[in-house]
């Protein structure tokens, strides 16, 4: 059901300071940093070959990521996002098969303008795992 690895999401306590180790260190390609004030977060994206790094920044007060980035001052994975093709159709199997969607279960429209769903940690190895129909 799943296909590409759409991209990994990193939650980054100083943006500047990962954007210059990606852009520097490993030789990345670096966007300019988008403000998502819908979602709380500044967003940066690395665009590998093969799929993209996102860096995710909080903005404004109640960000999404702050409890993470609490939890995990020196930054880590926040999660790690697939594509499907039919969100819906997605989301009814994994229910069936037991799994929990985060929210009430409707698709929102991600920081990419598309539409996304969230899977609890517990059901896939401890990994927010995000669905974006593509
Ligand atoms: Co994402």
């Amino acid at each position: 059901m799943i296909g590409r690895l759409n991209h990994v999401a990193i939650a980054v306590p100083d943006l500047d300071a990962a954007c210059e180790q990606y852009r520097g260190a490993l030789g990345a390609t670096v966007g300019a940093p988008q403000d998502e004030p819908d979602h709380g977060v500044t967003v940066v994206f690395v665009e590998l070959p093969n799929t993209k790094i996102e860096f995710l920044h909080p903005l404004g007060e109640n960000s999404p990521i702050a409890g993470f980035l609490e939890k995990n001052p020196a930054g880590g994975i926040h999660h790690i996002c697939y594509e499907v093709d039919d969100i819906l159709a997605a989301r009814d199997r994994l229910t069936t098969s037991g799994a929990r969607v985060l929210g009430d279960g409707e698709p929102k429209i991600g920081a990419h303008g598309k539409p996304v769903l969230f899977l609890h940690p517990k059901d896939f190895a401890g990994t927010l795992v995000e669905l974006e129909q593509a």
